[in-house]
């Protein structure tokens, strides 16, 4: 059943990953800003007793150089206290807060982990204008050209770079690194591990258009929708596909399959029409091919449309289907959290 739904869309077919990043970058998200020369920071210790003393907050000003420049922003670190090498979260948040209402941060540090997180108006506003932030560093008179990077790849590039902070730091264990952020933190939260193969797991909560749901027959928001409301999250290519979703030369499985064959993992929620449950998971099937050429299990699902109460985390790619409405929940983290511990010794 899933696969005759699949077979109606028309997809376009896998390619190799460059292939497929290529075409993301030229036609949707715009080329990722350059890596940078060199990145340092300054660490300043925000509450040395947090989580009732299990862990301490800092706060990492980090500062990157590229071509003459540089960019300077926040982003803080909850550490367990207890020596130990623990598995992290990188989190793409909508406020700087620690905790905040999409991260519930002494529960995740109860559950073994270090959480690493920013508010992503602190690297680039959210709207069209690009002179602001890492934008006004990168364009000139915050003019750019059809391909170059809207919003959702600067707020990509700043999570690479806290993953280069973190790379220096021996309490975090490489090997069970996880970016995550909610609805257009959760598209970014795929372009990031799309882009940048330190990153083990992805969880990419909620983010239906232009994020983990496949375009094509969606129900709830589309490319039309999406470039009304904010088409500087891409690059100004993507706007020629607004009621001509059919001529796109991808579709969002060839996002999800450029992370292959490491960890995917999506949420989705049984209210958010707009994000379209159906269409997130019809992505996790439509990329399961890639992960497979790899001798993994892909995507292991039931051959029916998801119900509320779903989970799948028998292979690469994750997905559960929760109650209620569009919101990183702790039903979600916990949910990534069961999925994490699961494969983390696959890696
Ligand atoms: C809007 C937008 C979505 C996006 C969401 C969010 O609803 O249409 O595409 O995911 O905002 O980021 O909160």
């Amino acid at each position: 059943m899933l696969n005759q739904l699949l077979a109606s869309k028309k997809l376009p077919p896998l390619g190799t990953k460059e292939e497929m990043l290529d075409i993301l970058f030229k036609e949707e998200y715009g080329y990722m800003p350059p890596k940078p020369e060199k990145v340092t920071w300054t660490e300043t210790t925000v509450i040395r007793n947090f989580c009732a003393g299990k862990a301490t907050l800092t706060k990492v000003d980090i500062t990157s150089e590229f071509n003459g420049k540089s960019f300077t922003f926040p982003f803080y670190v909850t550490m367990p206290t207890k020596d130990g090498v623990y598995p992290f979260f990188i989190h793409i948040n909508f406020r700087a807060d620690v905790p905040d209402r999409y991260m519930p941060t002494e529960e995740l540090v109860d559950n073994g982990f270090a959480v690493l997180s920013f508010g992503y108006k602190d690297v680039t506003s959210d709207n069209g204008d690009f002179t602001d932030g890492l934008a006004g560093v990168l364009y000139e008179n915050g003019q750019r050209n059809s391909t170059d990077a809207g919003k959702l790849a600067m707020w990509a590039w700043a999570a690479h770079r806290v993953m280069d902070y973190a790379c220096t730091i021996d309490k975090l264990d490489k090997k069970c690194s996880v970016v995550c952020g909610h609805s257009r933190q959760g598209k970014t939260a795929l372009l990031t591990a799309a882009t940048d193969e330190r990153f083990c797991f992805v969880h990419s909560n909620n983010s239906g258009c232009s994020g983990s749901a496949i375009t094509r027959g969606k129900d709830g928001e589309t490319v039309k929708d999406i470039c009304k409301l904010a088409s500087f999250w891409f690059c100004e290519n993507y706007q020629q596909y607004i009621d001509n979703e059919e001529n796109m030369p991808f579709d969002q499985h060839y996002l999800v399959a450029s992370i292959a064959p490491r960890f995917v993992h999506i949420g989705s929620a049984e209210t958010d029409i707009w994000a379209d449950p159906v269409s997130e998971m019809l992505t996790c099937v439509a990329a399961s091919p890639a992960f497979e050429k790899h001798n993994k299990k892909g995507f292991v699902c039931e051959n029916r449309l998801p119900q509320v109460g779903d989970v799948y985390h028998e292979g690469s790619i994750g997905y559960h289907l929760r109650k209620g409405t569009h919101y990183f929940s702790r039903e979600d983290w916990l949910l990534l959290i069961d999925f994490i511990n699961r494969h983390k010794n696959e890696i």
